[in-house]
């Protein structure tokens, strides 16, 4: 596909993986607009570029006002590509979580892909042609995977099935009508994501960003719907999307017999 008018949105283009999948859609030849609260770090990704083809827009999409602002980018301009990528984690136990916290991260993580997909698509979908990437992760299928250094995670690891179930569900709907959707499910990756938690994660090995966008390219073109970037055998994850549906398949209106 030619990249010359393609225009992109990512979202947490300031550092880590939204930064990789802007530079290098920009070097593809992609017109990027380029989402964070760090303006001055946009401005520098821009400036790397010729004039015009990195748009940096400052927002901040723990709210609403932050939201709406991209969300009437999303309905007004004929985006190409979509990626909601901006998280955070908060990782701390359960409890110790403030009202304040869980509300940002399920506005950043929950709140703002959904409704920016929900602003993008009815374009895509005339047109006949755009693609929606939301990046969650491999706790999407890890909820109660050992914690390692962090003291807790519902709230994120909720996030990530979100978007995963979201993901799914609108490939699944919009399967006929030329729009992808994708999501990106990355395991440890070396970005400021923990450091920003106060977590030191640098001696475990961990992949980098830019190899993440590799497989997330390389996935659109194989219309992967789930892109996992260090699962070697993706048998795995059919296999896991499949038990699911199994359960899901294997309810009936009759009580089951351990509850009778
Ligand atoms: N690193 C990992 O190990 C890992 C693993 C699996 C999944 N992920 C997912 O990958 C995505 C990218 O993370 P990363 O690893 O690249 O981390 P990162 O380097 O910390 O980048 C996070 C990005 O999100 C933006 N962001 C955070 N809060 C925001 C807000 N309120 N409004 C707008 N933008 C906001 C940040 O920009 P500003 O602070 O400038 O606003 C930053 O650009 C996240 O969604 C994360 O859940 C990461």
């Amino acid at each position: 596909m030619s990249t010359a008018h393609s225009l992109a949105l990512v979202t947490g283009a300031t550092s880590g993986i939204g930064q990789a999948y802007a530079r290098r859609l920009a070097a593809q030849g992609y017109t990027v607009i380029a989402v964070g609260r760090r303006l001055e770090r946009l401005q520098a990704l821009a400036a790397e570029f010729p004039a015009g083809q990195i748009k940096p827009v400052e927002a901040d999409l723990s709210t609403p006002e932050g939201i709406n602002r991209l969300s009437e980018i999303c309905r007004e301009q004929p985006l190409t590509l979509l990626i909601n990528n901006a998280g955070v984690s908060h990782y701390m136990g359960f409890t110790a979580l403030s009202a304040e916290k869980a509300h940002e991260l399920l506005q950043v993580k929950v709140m703002a892909p959904t409704l920016l997909a929900h602003a993008a698509a009815p374009g895509m979908v005339e047109r006949k042609m755009g693609t929606i990437i939301n990046v969650a992760g491999m706790l999407a299928f890890g909820a109660t995977a050992p914690l390692g250094q962090a003291a807790g995670r519902a709230t994120y690891v909720a996030s990530l099935s979100h978007l995963l179930s979201l993901s799914l569900a609108l490939s699944e709907e919009l399967k006929s009508t030329g729009v992808d959707v994708q999501v990106l499910c990355p395991g440890i990756v070396a970005t400021e994501f923990h450091e920003r938690q106060g977590m030191d994660l640098s001696a475990l090995p961990r992949m980098s960003a830019e190899e993440v966008v590799t497989a997330s390219l390389r996935a659109l073109e194989t219309k992967e719907v789930v892109c996992a970037p260090g699962v070697e055998h993706d048998d795995l994850l059919r296999e896991a999307l499949a038990a699911n549906l199994r359960a899901f398949g294997g309810q009936s209106p009759t009580l089951a017999t351990r509850y009778q």
